[in-house]
């Protein structure tokens, strides 16, 4: 096979072969084609895009160009979520000590942040002493016994994903929807769970914009989940605001600390009583999904879901101490209120350009390089649709450096303040 011949049949808006799907990723994988022919591939891809077929058969191949994780000595049902990225998204940190307090067992695999999104292991690693790096054996037992636990994926799962995303994201060849779903699923069916629930994001601080296209995602993926005997579902949420109020790490785990007392902000908690309602009903733990948001509040309520929480973080080697009294997670020197200029309502939040900003004081990477500084971020003390007087506080910086005063200039305009009233957006657009 010639790899030439397979760039010009995409060139040409033909269908790819399965066997050609196979070789492109086993060879690439292997390093016997080199980046620009992949390069040119993936742009024809974008350009003239890929059937399901084609889709499910990339993922496939992508799923098995490394490790597959049998989870099978874990008994009962295993869930995964999976957010296509955001600002401010720490779901994983509420949602599996939430369903795992209702008995349904979470095994994750996360990732780290890079740009303006934040990674869960960057805000669980926050957590003195936690280790995100267990060996299967001690993955499964974990699993077993507390019925969660959340590490980093090994570089031996889906390897050619590792190799192709890197290639993509500077060759201009991320946004595609077959790109996207493949890379998606091939790691969350490596990784071996039954049920999988997708938050698929659009707006500002999302890869998809508009919610068609999130739907259009979303489906692609579910299909592929179903068809390969997955039970998956996806929830199409909001991103054009940051999720919560927190963006930084050691913020948000003490964000979702407070949403695991009962306290959290509405939207975050919604997001996770939703999320949580499809998993307990997928995994049979529920009959349907109001019985299932009722065991939730449950859990929350009676302090057995933060319980959980504790419970990982000392299997992992985490520091208790700070998830019982947040005040010992890692805390700023600094912590600069920004003002108001005008009397009005929010009517933007612009996520994209707050994880950015965020990013530059150090909550985030810029480059795979980069150190992260726990303690920074931004708190929101306003959200899209609230009333805000000139003088009140918009949010609070938390900082290490001095914060230079363009950055804080843009941190002012990522506030859109308009002087008629603003309807509270709708978090969940839709529920495939
Ligand atoms: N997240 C992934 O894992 N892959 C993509 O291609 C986009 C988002």
């Amino acid at each position: 096979m010639r790899f030439v011949d397979i760039i010009e049949k995409k060139r040409e808006g033909c269908g790819l072969s399965t066997e050609e799907i196979r070789y492109w990723i086993q060879a690439y994988t292997a390093g016997d084609i080199p980046d620009y022919q992949v390069s040119a591939l993936l742009m024809a891809i974008v350009l003239n895009g890929m059937d399901l077929r084609e889709t499910t058969d990339l993922t496939m191949a992508m799923m098995h160009s490394g490790d597959v994780v049998d989870l099978s000595s874990i008994d009962g049902v295993k869930v995964d979520k999976h957010s296509t990225g955001g600002v401010g998204d720490k779901t994983t940190l509420a949602l599996g000590p939430m369903v795992a307090a209702c008995g349904v067992k979470m095994a994750k695999m996360s990732g780290r942040g890079l740009g303006h999104t934040g990674g869960t292991l960057d805000k669980l690693e926050s957590i003195r002493g936690f280790n995100c790096f267990l060996d299967q054996e001690t993955f499964i037992r974990q699993v077993n016994a507390i019925g969660l636990a959340v590490i980093g994926q090994s570089d031996r799962l889906v390897p050619a994903d590792k190799k192709l995303y890197a290639l993509r994201d500077v060759t201009a060849t991320v946004a595609s929807i077959p790109l996207i779903a493949s890379s998606i699923m091939s790691k969350k069916l490596a990784a071996g769970t039954d049920v999988i629930d997708l938050d698929v994001k659009y707006g500002d601080g999302a890869f998809m914009q508009t919610p068609q296209e999130a739907v259009a995602l979303a489906e692609t993926m579910i299909q592929i989940g179903n068809s390969l005997g997955r039970r998956t579902r996806a929830m199409i949420t909001d991103m054009n605001e940051p999720l919560g109020r927190a963006i930084g790490n050691a913020l948000e785990v003490r964000e979702a600390i407070d949403t695991l007392r009962g306290h959290g902000p509405e939207d975050f908690t919604e997001l996770c009583l939703t999320a949580g309602s499809v998993l307990l009903t997928e995994a049979g733990a529920s009959e349907d999904r109001e019985k299932a948001r009722k065991q939730l509040e449950a859990v929350i309520a009676d302090g057995s879901a933060l319980e959980k929480l504790r419970a990982m973080v000392k299997a992992q080697g985490g520091d208790v101490s700070q998830i019982d009294d947040p005040d010992r997670l890692p805390k700023a020197d600094h912590v600069t209120p920004v003002l108001s200029r005008t009397t009005g309502y929010v009517k933007e939040l612009r996520a994209m350009r707050l994880g950015t900003l965020a990013m530059q004081i150090g909550a985030g990477r810029a480059t795979k390089e980069d150190e992260i500084w726990p303690e920074v971020g931004i708190v929101l003390n306003k959200k899209v649709a609230d009333k805000v007087e000139k003088g009140e506080i918009l949010a609070w910086v938390h900082h290490r450096k001095p914060l230079g005063s363009q950055w804080l200039k843009a941190l002012e305009d990522g506030f859109v303040i308009v002087p008629e009233k603003v309807s509270r957006p709708d978090l969940i657009y839709k529920m495939l």
